[in-house]
């Protein structure tokens, strides 16, 4: 029976019950009929340009345009009469004529063969069997079942057609993600439409006139010159090789997809990997993540091609430095088994420390605190366990209780958006996306406080830039306005603590927000990732402003807190953070330097990349007798183990992580291994066997796949119990915690600290994939965007310095080479650098006290 909800129409003499209202060329597809659609983008609005979606229509005069054309009941459609494939024909053939392929019209080409020469025009410079999107190509297909080839209806037969008339502008192969050729492009928009509608990013539009008619990037120059982030959703639109990633052009033919999850940031895109013969050649955005759906950015579309087998460990490794050589995983373990069983002998357990990873799964941080609870130490934490703990406690304090019951899905709608971060459009590229939908699409209020300058910050009716570390009192002084405006703050512990001064800033801040929307209320905010103190501070006052602005019952729902590694939350939920007594990280490197914890096991986490304070650091990893590191990659904690065990990359891996909306997301396994590696679980597990045997106990008996894992966190944890396989297809999500309690809290200033005259800030760029970076490689950065130090133009003329100058970052000492960039990016007397940059490099200048470092900044 039909719902009524739907109305039945006639495709080709077949019913079919549909929506009424969508638009036909959705419904034509759908229903399993091919048609020719050029221009069209689903979901978006029609664009009417290319006309080779006709149709018949029964009752309609001549024929219509199906993308522009609403099903209504009754609708008897034909795609297929011999008048619509005649005018489709003709439709093709005038796009084709500015075609390159010459081939697609040609009556001779069931003749030739694959790689056979023209014999017969001697102009055809470029063919599909030359061409890189052949066999995938949306233009070719369209033209096949058009039967152009056999129509000979090419209106420009034996004559020179407009393509040949016309030079041809030259490929842009100028940057590392994707090509340009223009001389295959049809003119569709499709891209401009998906850089508009999608990305609200405008960087590729129609300019000329005529037939110098062209998509151009920005005014008219490289790609890598405009404005474009690289996200690559006009490559997923268009139907022709003009725009083409690059590292896969001619390999991008996958033998198999696979849906699996980008783990470069916490919004834990989905994304399905293009497989061909075990290595991924394609990235593209999967449904299953309700947030991010079908975008992605350009980490996440092109960081599967970052980082090459042979740069991945490739075998364990045993002994320091360079005492230390390659080892089979079997005698790795078995000299780490004796070696901990000596160290607990000797010391007791709480000489043992162990650090798991946001940048693992739940499952294998599920194993580690197995594993911590059976050698019996309660010191057990990750690196980024200082910030989280901080975040955790403000959350806390605010409602008591650290599971919020917002989902990310709300703030595309809501009508009142604060963003708080570094750089939120670089931390968390698709949220960014999704609010500069909600101004745009919904007429959201928005506004930005940012460190730097980042691309929300042209939808915001007030933008703001904190001076360094004055962020969360900047949003605690707006939270001070609002509440002041409505005469008397709700009646909640701590309100008093409110009370930070204004400036026009925040008064003009709390103006838009109290003049906005129906009390929808988003307050996003993605902490500093390297200053606890900030982080706490930051939360707390975006607590507060989400109370003032929602009131105290919508609060919690209204609070969004992005944490700073994909899988923080599956992380803790996986029990990874101190016991009864237990040191966090601080304390467990506090304790190395001390001689007092002597070993130290290190799943996926990399301290020296993400901690302040390197030199402490470092001595405090030197300082231990047993450095045991389960990685992918050779980073700079590696080189200081005396146990290394060679894990998978996460394209090679099965398991779930938690990203900040609470989903639960199934990672799976695209790529082989590479060569000498295992995954983290089935190491970790032989590591629980051999150190058993070492200290003649029963064997722990870790999970030996990251189904058993998760059963037996589901086992313990009331919100993994229902986690199940199908589920977490569907983008499974936790419950929140139940009832909470409400309370403002005061917001610390942060100290300065060092001597200079500029506020050194920092914090996550768009283009530095991590792992590369870990691997301190020049080109973690491949488009070199982020390998600068943001300058305001009034300190960069106090100091005589340059747009492009090489200078040099001083604070206590230490000094830093780097190019000076020169823009009112950054507030006047803060500079802003990657916290990736040259492998984390900054961390060598930044305190471990959470005062934010005065820096100085000189020619070099
Ligand atoms: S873009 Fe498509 S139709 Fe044009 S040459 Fe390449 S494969 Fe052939
Ligand atoms: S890559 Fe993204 S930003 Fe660049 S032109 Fe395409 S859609 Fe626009
Ligand atoms: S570049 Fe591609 S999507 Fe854009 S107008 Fe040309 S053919 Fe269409
Ligand atoms: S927003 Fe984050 S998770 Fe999504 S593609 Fe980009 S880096 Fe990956
Ligand atoms: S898809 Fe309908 S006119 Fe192009």
């Amino acid at each position: 029976m039909v719902a009524s909800t739907t109305v039945e129409i006639t495709i080709n003499g077949a019913p079919h019950a549909v929506e009424p209202g969508r638009p036909l060329v959705e419904v034509i597809k759908e229903a399993g009929v091919y048609i020719s659609n050029l221009c069209y983008i689903d979901g978006l609005p029609a664009y009417a340009g290319c006309r080779t979606c006709v149709v018949e229509v029964e009752g309609m005069r001549g024929q219509v345009l199906a993308c522009s054309t609403e099903v209504r009941e009754g609708m008897v459609v034909r795609t297929d009469s011999p008048a619509t494939l005649e005018m489709r024909q003709e439709v093709m053939a005038f796009i084709l004529a500015n075609h390159s392929d010459r081939c697609l019209t040609c009556h001779r080409v069931d003749h030739c063969r694959t790689g056979d020469i023209c014999l017969r025009d001697n102009v055809v410079t470029h063919r599909c069997v030359t061409c890189s999107k052949n066999y995938r190509c949306e233009l070719q297909t369209a033209s096949d079942v058009a039967d152009m080839g056999r129509s000979n209806v090419e209106p420009y037969l034996d004559e020179a057609r407009t393509y040949y008339q016309y030079e041809q502008p030259p490929p842009d192969r100028g940057n590392p993600y994707f090509e340009f050729d223009p001389q295959m492009c049809i003119l569709c928009t499709r891209c401009e439409r998906a850089c508009d509608d999608l990305r609200h990013t405008t960087a590729i539009t129609l300019a000329g006139r005529g037939f110098s008619t062209r998509m151009a990037f920005g005014a008219g120059g490289a790609i890598h010159e405009s404005n474009c982030d690289f996200c690559g959703a006009c490559i997923d639109v268009c139907p022709t090789a003009t725009l083409m990633e690059a590292p896969n052009k001619w390999l991008a033919r996958p033998q198999r997809w696979v849906s699996t999850v980008c783990t470069e940031c916490s919004m834990g895109c989905t994304i399905q990997v293009g497989v061909r013969d075990g290595r991924g050649v394609i990235v593209r955005p999967a449904a299953g993540n309700d947030v991010s759906r079908n975008q992605i950015c350009v980490r996440g579309r092109f960081g599967y091609d970052q980082v090459r087998d042979r740069q991945r460990l490739l075998a364990g490794r045993l002994g320091r430095g360079e005492d230390g050589f390659d080892a089979e995983t079997p005698v790795v373990l078995r000299d780490a088994g004796a070696k901990l069983a000596a160290i607990v002998a000797e010391y007791g357990a709480g000489a043992v420390g162990l650090l798991g990873s946001g940048q693992a799964t739940t499952e294998e941080n599920s194993a580690l605190a197995r594993l911590a609870a059976w050698l019996g130490t309660p010191h057990l934490d990750a690196s980024v366990g200082s910030v989280w703990g901080a975040v955790e406690a403000a959350r806390r304090e605010s409602f008591g209780g650290v599971h919020l019951p917002g989902r990310l899905t709300s703030v595309e709608e809501a009508a009142t958006i604060v963003a708080i971060g570094d750089d939120l459009s670089a931390s968390n590229n698709v949220l960014g996306v999704r609010i500069k939908d909600a101004v745009v699409n919904r007429g959201a209020t928005l506004v930005s406080l940012s460190a730097r300058r980042n691309p929300i910050d042209d939808f915001a009716a007030v933008e703001l830039r904190p001076r360094g570390g004055d962020m969360g009192a900047t949003v605690q002084a707006i939270a001070a306005v609002l509440l002041s405006r409505d005469g008397e703050a709700p009646a909640l512990p701590g309100a008093d603590a409110v009370a930070t001064p204004a400036s026009p800033e925040t008064d003009a801040a709390a103006e838009a927000l109290a003049a906005s929307g129906d009390g929808t209320v988003a307050v996003v905010v993605a902490p500093s990732r390297h200053n606890a103190v900030a982080a706490g501070a930051q939360v707390r006052a975006a607590a507060n402003l989400a109370i003032a602005l929602a009131g105290p019952e919508a609060a919690p729902a209204a609070l969004h807190v992005l944490p700073p590694e994909n899988n923080t939350i599956g992380l803790r939920d996986a029990g990874v953070h101190p016991g009864a007594d237990g040191r966090d990280v601080d304390g467990m490197l506090a304790a190395a330097r001390a001689g007092s914890l002597k070993a130290l096991i290190v799943l996926k986490d990399n301290p020296l990349l993400t901690l302040p304070d390197r030199t402490a650091v470092r001595s405090a990893l030197e300082a231990l007798d047993l450095l045991l590191v389960i990685d992918e990659a050779a980073t700079d904690t590696v080189a200081l183990a005396t146990h290394v065990l060679a894990d998978v990359s996460a394209f090679a891996k099965d398991g779930t992580v938690t990203n900040a909306d609470r989903q639960m997301l199934r990672l799976r396994a695209a790529y082989q291994p590479q060569r000498g590696a295992q995954p983290a679980l089935s190491h970790l597990r032989a590591l629980g066997s051999a150190l058993a045997a070492a200290m003649d106990r029963d064997d722990p008996a870790l999970p030996e796949s990251p189904a058993a894992a998760m059963d037996a966190l589901a086992d313990g944890d009331v919100r993994y119990a229902d986690a199940t396989v199908s589920r977490m297809l569907s983008a499974g999500r936790q419950p929140p915690n139940g009832a909470m309690s409400q309370a403002f809290g005061a917001v610390p200033a942060l100290e300065t600290s060092g001597e200079g005259g500029l506020l050194l800030l920092t914090g996550r760029d768009l283009y530095s994939d991590r792992t590369s970076a870990a691997l301190g490689m020049d080109d973690a950065d491949r488009i070199g965007r982020s390998a600068c130090l943001d300058l305001h133009p009034a300190d960069a003329a106090a100091r005589g310095i340059e747009d492009g100058a090489a200078v040099t970052l001083h604070s206590d000492g230490t000094a830093l080479p780097i190019t000076a960039r020169v823009s009112e990016d950054v507030a006047a007397g803060s500079v802003f650098a990657s916290l990736l940059w040259q492998g984390g490099a900054l961390q060598a200048l930044l305190p471990a006290d959470g005062s934010i470092v005065r820096v100085e900044v000189e020619r070099a």
